[in-house]
């Protein structure tokens, strides 16, 4: 098979991008998860930029990503399109707590399910860890991370505040 068919399997993992649904659809390359790894990191921080939520945090650096994955090579999940970082999150487990940061997916590609497809995978790694809950904050000005958490389950603690300090 030449290298641009498109298998069975991508078939029925992709996305009909236009059509009257008898056949004429334009397929869009399957979406893909896969561990994010050292050397995702310039696309990661290029990604993150356009795509993430970046108010009221510490800006992204390589460092700490890098030091992210020497700590736990398997914590950052990586939705890919065609080559292309399209989404991400991180499942962040301390042996206490799970954690899940840096849910992002592309503006071009949200509301096709990619944001929960990486939210379940990274429940399903935190579930095996041996989280009982799972956590995500979220700007309280931040609509669609709001509308996007709540339809997967998530609900605000009203009883907690956060406190930091810088380091
Ligand atoms: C939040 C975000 C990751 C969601 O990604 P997504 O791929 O569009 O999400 P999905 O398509 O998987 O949708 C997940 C659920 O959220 C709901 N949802 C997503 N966007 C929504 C919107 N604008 N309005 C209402 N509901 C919405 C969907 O209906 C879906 O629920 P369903 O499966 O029951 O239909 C994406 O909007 C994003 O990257 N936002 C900017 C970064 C950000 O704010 N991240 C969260 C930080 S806390």
């Amino acid at each position: 098979m030449a290298g641009d068919e498109m298998t069975e399997a991508d078939r029925r993992t992709s996305t009909p991008t236009s059509g009257d649904g008898h056949g004429s659809e334009a397929w869009a390359p399957a979406v893909v998860l896969r561990r994010g790894e050292v050397a995702d990191i310039p696309a990661l921080l290029a990604f993150w930029a356009v795509a993430g939520e970046n108010a009221s945090r510490p800006a992204d650096d390589a460092t700490m990503v890098e030091n992210l994955l020497g700590r736990d090579p398997d914590c950052l999940l990586v939705a890919e399109q065609a080559g292309v970082i399209v989404g991400t999150v991180i499942a962040g487990w301390d042996g206490w707590r799970a954690h899940l940061y840096r849910l992002a997916v592309d503006p071009g590609c949200r509301g096709q399910g990619v944001g929960r497809r990486l939210v379940e995978a990274a429940e399903d790694r935190l579930r095996t860890l041996g989280a009982i809950r799972f956590d995500a904050m979220v700007l309280s000005e931040n609509a669609l991370g709001a509308h996007a958490w709540a339809a997967m389950g998530y609900r605000p603690q009203d009883d907690w505040t956060r406190w930091v300090r810088p380091a």
